[in-house]
């Protein structure tokens, strides 16, 4: 694993499962918060349940680990910037300069953490070749144009690797799918956006923060994506990864020496 550096931003990236079993579900429960509980009660698909539970125990758990504090005293804030339910992007009280973003498909769970750095991440399980409507709603007609030239049988994860490049940006830049992923060209190093038409219109404030972390943040590129998934991390500034851990179990994850270290090296890189 690569140190963090002391003077710049770093990003590292946490991958695990959500098995689709009432049991594990149970078992995560009890170290979520009431409101967060609540939620995944309330979410009546049960592999749905169990990644966002999934997910929201191992940043409650991280976030805890930075702070130095219990589990049940962190606090998270998902209140979204539309409608005000805690459905939003997840920010931890008390940890200035750290950012987390969170994604979960098909069972696999992941956490990108970053300390002075804006982060999103985004996974998707690759589905057949999109159908025209689909890359009409998702892409640029360059974009376009490049599927509608490649071979069949690779189109699928051309496309869904396009759309994670484009979420995980939007995910970067708190907007999500407020904004058509049309207006994103996903396809060179950094992005370049292109108004066309929003889902639902930006305020002032956000559509400069948009234009602001696409200019000065990059994809960088991830190891750990296995076949059947694409996924994108995008950053913000010169940050570097620091590690990406993959382990299959959100307590084994939890227990490595090798999370440890991530977290303790980014508690360093935070107080520094
Ligand atoms: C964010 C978004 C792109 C995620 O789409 P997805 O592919 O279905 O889901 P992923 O698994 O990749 O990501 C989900 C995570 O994104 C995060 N998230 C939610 N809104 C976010 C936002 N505006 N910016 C960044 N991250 C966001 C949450 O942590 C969520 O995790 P959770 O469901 O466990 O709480 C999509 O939900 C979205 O665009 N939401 C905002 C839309 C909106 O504002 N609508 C109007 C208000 S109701």
């Amino acid at each position: 694993m690569r140190g963090p550096t002391r003077s710049g931003s770093v990003v590292a990236v946490l991958w695990t499962s959500a098995p689709d079993d009432e049991r594990f579900v149970e078992t995560v429960l009890p170290g979520l918060s009431p409101e967060e509980a609540g939620r995944a009660r309330r979410t009546s698909v049960s592999a749905a349940r169990s990644e966002f539970a999934t997910g929201a125990w191992l940043l409650r758990a991280t976030a805890a680990r930075l702070l130095g504090v219990e589990e049940s005293e962190v606090v998270v804030d998902r209140r979204c910037a539309s409608c005000e339910e805690p459905h939003g992007r997840p920010r931890i009280a008390g940890l200035p300069g750290f950012d987390a973003s969170l994604t979960h498909s098909a069972g696999r769970v992941g956490l990108a953490l970053a300390a002075f750095a804006s982060v999103g991440l985004d996974v998707e399980s690759v589905a057949g070749p999109p159908d025209a409507a689909l890359v009409e709603t998702a892409c640029t007609p360059d974009e376009a144009a490049a599927l509608d030239s490649s071979p069949a049988d690779v189109r699928g994860s051309l496309f869904t690797h396009l759309w994670c490049r484009k979420e995980s940006l939007l995910k970067a830049a708190s907007v999500g799918l407020r904004v058509s992923p049309s207006e994103v060209d996903a396809s060179g190093v950094r992005p370049v956006l292109r108004r066309r038409r929003s889902t639902a219109p930006l305020s002032p404030a956000e559509a400069t923060r948009l234009a602001r972390v696409a200019k000065s943040g990059r994809w960088i590129a991830l190891a750990r994506t296995p076949e059947a998934f694409e996924s994108a991390l995008f950053a913000t500034g010169s940050a570097c990864l620091s590690a990406e851990l993959d382990e299959g179990d959100v307590e084994t994850l939890t227990r490595s020496d090798d999370y440890a270290a991530l977290v303790e090296g980014l508690g360093r890189t935070l107080r520094s």
